[in-house]
């Protein structure tokens, strides 16, 4: 992913040792030939696992998402943080604390679209606490589907998330990894 790699460390902006600004792609305005190469990537990764549900959590894992979902050509949802009122059937249902927002968000996704059969790939654009995608595997977990994976865009490498995760089973791909954000600079893992 050499062309996500450049724009971390051209565009990302350091706001402080632990938060990476990417709204310049990411998280606000979005680059979509950039989320169709992080498309593509995800799908020779995960493309003999029998994937039939991209999984993702409103806002900023969307647009990936969605991108990895086409490649894959299955559907892509996302949990909700507010219960909608067309939501008229039974919901799975869990609380994900955000540390990096300090706010708590009780996330849910309707019955209908997720069920045993099911073989899920969890997208999100960051990996910071591992927060987020624990709580998606266990939506997973109620309707008694599979989480294959968990797909990662930005991943913060001197955060826990990636040993949370693997703690719970759970195998973790991420595309770029951030090993610090001190001295206002990005250094990416494997970097002088
Ligand atoms: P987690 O994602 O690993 O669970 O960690 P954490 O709880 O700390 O972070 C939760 C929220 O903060 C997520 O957004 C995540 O994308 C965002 N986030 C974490 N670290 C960074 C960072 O360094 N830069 C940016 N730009 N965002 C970060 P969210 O609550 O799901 O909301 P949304 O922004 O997608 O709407």
């Amino acid at each position: 992913m050499n062309l996500l790699q450049e724009k971390v460390k051209e565009d990302g902006v350091v706001i402080d040792e632990k938060i990476l600004k990417v709204d310049g792609f990411l998280n606000h305005q979005i680059d979509a030939d950039l989320m169709w190469e992080i498309g593509q990537t995800f799908y020779q990764q995960f493309k003999d696992e029998e994937i039939t549900k991209i999984l993702t959590i409103e806002a900023s894992g969307i647009a990936p998402a969605i991108m990895v979902a086409k490649r894959f050509g299955v559907p892509c949802l996302f949990a909700k943080k507010a219960k909608p009122s067309t939501l008229t059937q039974g919901a799975y249902s869990t609380d994900i604390h955000s540390f990096t927002k300090n706010k708590t968000s009780h996330v849910m996704i309707s019955e209908e679209f997720l069920n045993a059969n099911d073989r899920v790939l969890i997208i999100d654009d960051f990996l910071a606490n591992g927060d987020a995608s624990l709580g998606l595997n266990e939506l997973v977990q109620q309707a008694n589907a599979t989480t294959v994976g968990v797909g990662i865009v930005i991943e913060k490498a001197f955060q826990a998330g990636r040993q949370k995760l693997n703690e719970a089973g759970l195998k973790v791909s991420s595309l770029c990894e951030v090993a610090s954000l001190a001295g206002n600079k990005v250094t990416l893992v494997g970097e002088a």
